[in-house]
């Protein structure tokens, strides 16, 4: 099989990277997909526990020209479909089109939708729809339609642990790959100032004890009948064996109570509560004798002036923070065009990274290499 982890823009590298030391070297990233070959119903289960940074796992199924409607049909129906859906399957076809000859969503659906139906009906004589869901994605890009099923479900973002509903959260996906690209290692201190619903202090945690993200959580194609019945035990063992315990500092605070209370609720619900200390507390106020420390935030992005002006504010008050911290790395993405000039310093490293939709900047300043 082959397999297709698609990944938020800026963050392709980071995948790639997680694919490599969870024992996949040789993948290929191509339009924001990293493509795993070679992989069986294992594979399927172990990437879907695993992966901290991905946003689903797709089985390609097929890929070919599709210069018309005719040729989707054709294609489509190609798809020994029997050997994935069964008789009670419930399927769901979602499409993706991008400079491409057809674009109308409706009749790609359609077309999709009758082809697999027309494939099984025969087999099976009736399909009843009542049973596991099957997602089939058909992503047509410059007249290429890649037939994708879905093995994930929900996307791989929701850990379960993140219940209570707060302003502009991080994707957990996005934290983790945030934590990825920092020089954070559980030996040292690890903040996020501006924690919120606790997302990148829990990420953190949850990185350094090897808690498996996929740990808590179903995924569709444990539903499935086509699928190897010990693959999803067998990922399941392996990620309660690589669960370690060793002692962290990690800190998370916030001007807002309700944060607060969130944050350690969440934690709670990721099993990594004895870890983190919450606080709340004005970034501004913050103060710390730890030294080769990292911090991780996403700062207020006001979408209103008035708010623009105090997230400017925010950038200016860290970058006074940071010149008393002068052992600390700190990260901060923004979507704050002038982040650096309000920071009063040229980033170490800038990299261009979607969150939600919106263009961000993620910036790195160093404290000085260790001597
Ligand atoms: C974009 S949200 C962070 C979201 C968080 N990463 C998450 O995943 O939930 C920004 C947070 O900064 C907090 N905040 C705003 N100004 C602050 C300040 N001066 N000090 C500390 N926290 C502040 C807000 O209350 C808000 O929770």
């Amino acid at each position: 099989m082959k397999l297709l982890v698609p990944a938020a823009a800026g963050i392709e590298a980071v995948v790639k990277r997680q694919l490599d030391v969870l024992g996949y070297p040789n993948t290929r990233a191509v339009n924001g997909r990293i493509a795993v070959e070679n992989c069986t119903w294992t594979d399927v289960a172990r990437l879907n526990m695993f992966l901290r940074s991905g946003e689903r796992v797709l089985i390609n199924l097929a890929e070919f020209n599709v210069p018309d409607f005719d040729a989707l049909y054709d294609g489509i129906s190609r798809i020994c479909w029997c050997d994935w859906i069964d008789r009670c399957g419930r399927i769901i076809v979602v499409t993706k089109s991008v400079d491409s000859k057809l674009f109308a969503h409706h009749s790609i659906q359609s077309v999709g939708k009758k082809a697999i139906v027309n494939v099984l009906v025969p087999k099976y004589g009736f399909l009843a729809e009542n049973g596991a869901e099957y997602r089939v994605e058909l992503d047509i890009t410059h007249n290429v339609c890649s037939v994708n099923l879905d093995t994930t479900g929900v996307g791989l973002h929701k850990r379960g642990y993140r219940t209570m509903p707060y302003d502009a959260p991080l994707k957990e996906t996005t934290a983790a790959a945030l934590i990825d690209l920092t020089v954070w290692n559980p030996d040292k201190t690890f903040t996020d100032l501006f924690c919120g619903s606790g997302t990148l202090p829990i990420e953190a945690a949850l990185k350094a004890l090897r808690i498996a993200p996929g740990l808590n959580r179903h995924f569709a194609y444990e539903q499935w009948c086509c699928v190897d019945a010990n693959a999803a035990k067998s990922a399941a063992e392996e990620a309660r064996d690589a669960r370690v315990e060793r002692k962290l500092e990690i800190i998370g605070g916030d001007v807002n109570k309700y944060a607060v209370e969130i944050a350690r609720f969440h934690a709670e619900r990721a099993g990594v509560a004895h870890c983190i200390k919450f606080n709340l507390r004005k970034a501004q106020d913050f103060v710390s004798n730890s030294s080769y420390a990292v911090n991780v935030s996403n700062p207020p992005y006001g979408e209103r002036l008035g708010d623009k002006e105090e997230a400017r504010q925010t950038a200016r008050d860290m970058g006074k923070l940071y010149r008393t911290l002068d052992n600390w790395n700190f990260y901060f993405l923004s979507p704050l065009p002038d982040f650096e000039r309000q920071f009063g310093r040229r980033a170490d490293k800038k990299r261009y990274i979607y969150n939600a939709g919106i263009k961000c900047s993620y910036y790195t300043f160093n404290g000085p290499k260790p001597v």
